[in-house]
């Protein structure tokens, strides 16, 4: 019998669905809060934690999750790639698929599926700032899991043209070369010095602001773009250092965390929770 009906049958009250986001670091992370504000706003019934992998650790670390009764995942950094292999290529949805990269695992009666809610949560942030990026030319930084997240909602928004920048060169032109086999977009790979040309919309896809470690770019790159750090908070090094620079606007990545996060959650609980009185609560928390 189900825990729930058989508790419910007991009189007592069935216990939370649990959930949690998995990573290392994750004490920074808002998800926690996210998601408890959605189960309220929606009446759902969950608990969510935080949850650290220790290195090495990601498939113990999760599978103990699951065997004690979890029921969903998020996934944040550097564990992205190793939730792809985990779920396997049968459970993937196919944003997952295109990004090689898990950062929303749900248990469900057929088994495990693996999902990619960032690129989702990007456009639509972006779409809330009113940042129009159909044919837009994009320069991403970075080349690991986070990047590789994005970059197929970005081709499905319609941009022009993409460069993908990377502190090690050869992982961004092996992506680039990935991304051109499977579709029909401008795509180049190669490292910071090598960009060249003008770029409508500079989005921050390293992991720098995680170690406090600045970029060294030259202002003039993003000087007429609009500028997007993946990043939140005091981490988004490359956004506080952008909105000085940019003549157009720069963003952290609360909004696309929130969205993304709203899109977790409906793969979880079938239910669209609205963002925006998160978005109000969080913006006026972080001030
Ligand atoms: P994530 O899941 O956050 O993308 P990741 O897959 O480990 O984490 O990728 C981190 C990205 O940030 C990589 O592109 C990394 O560059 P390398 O491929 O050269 O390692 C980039 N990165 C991390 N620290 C950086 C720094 N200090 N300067 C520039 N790029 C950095």
């Amino acid at each position: 019998m189900p825990e729930a009906r058989q508790a419910l049958q007991q009189g007592a009250a069935p216990a939370p669905d649990r959930y949690a986001v998995v990573g290392n670091p994750v004490a920074h992370s808002l998800s926690p809060e996210i998601h408890a504000r959605f189960a309220e706003q929606t009446s759902q019934h969950l608990v969510y934690e935080r949850l650290l992998i220790p290195a090495g650790q990601f498939k113990a670390t999760v599978e103990g999750f699951f065997a004690s009764g979890g029921k969903g995942l998020n996934v944040t950094v550097p564990c992205k790639g190793d939730a792809f292999t985990w779920v396997g290529e049968e459970g993937l949805d196919p944003l997952a698929k295109r990004a090689r990269a898990v950062n929303t695992i749900a248990k469900t009666a057929m088994g495990f599926t693996g999902h990619n809610t960032d690129g989702i949560g990007l456009v639509r942030d972006l779409q809330w700032h009113c940042v129009n990026i159909s044919n837009a030319r994009v320069l991403v930084l970075g080349a690991g899991g986070a990047v590789r997240g994005i970059i197929p909602a970005l081709m499905d928004a319609g941009i022009k043209s993409l460069f993908i920048a990377n502190r090690t060169a050869s992982t961004a032109r092996q992506l680039a070369e990935d991304i051109t086999q499977e579709a029909d977009l401008n795509c180049e790979g190669g490292s910071l010095p090598e960009v060249d040309g003008q770029f409508d919309l500079v989005i921050n896809g390293t992991s720098a602001g995680l170690s406090e470690q600045a970029l060294e770019m030259p202002a003039s790159l993003i000087r007429d773009a609009w500028c997007y750090d993946l990043m939140y908070g005091p981490k988004a090094a490359f956004h506080h250092w952008a909105k000085t620079q940019t003549q157009r606007g720069s963003c952290d990545g609360l909004g696309m965390l929130i969205e993304q996060a709203a899109e977790a959650f409906f793969v979880w609980r079938g239910v669209r929770p609205d963002t925006a009185p998160v978005r109000a609560q969080l913006t006026q928390e972080a001030r």
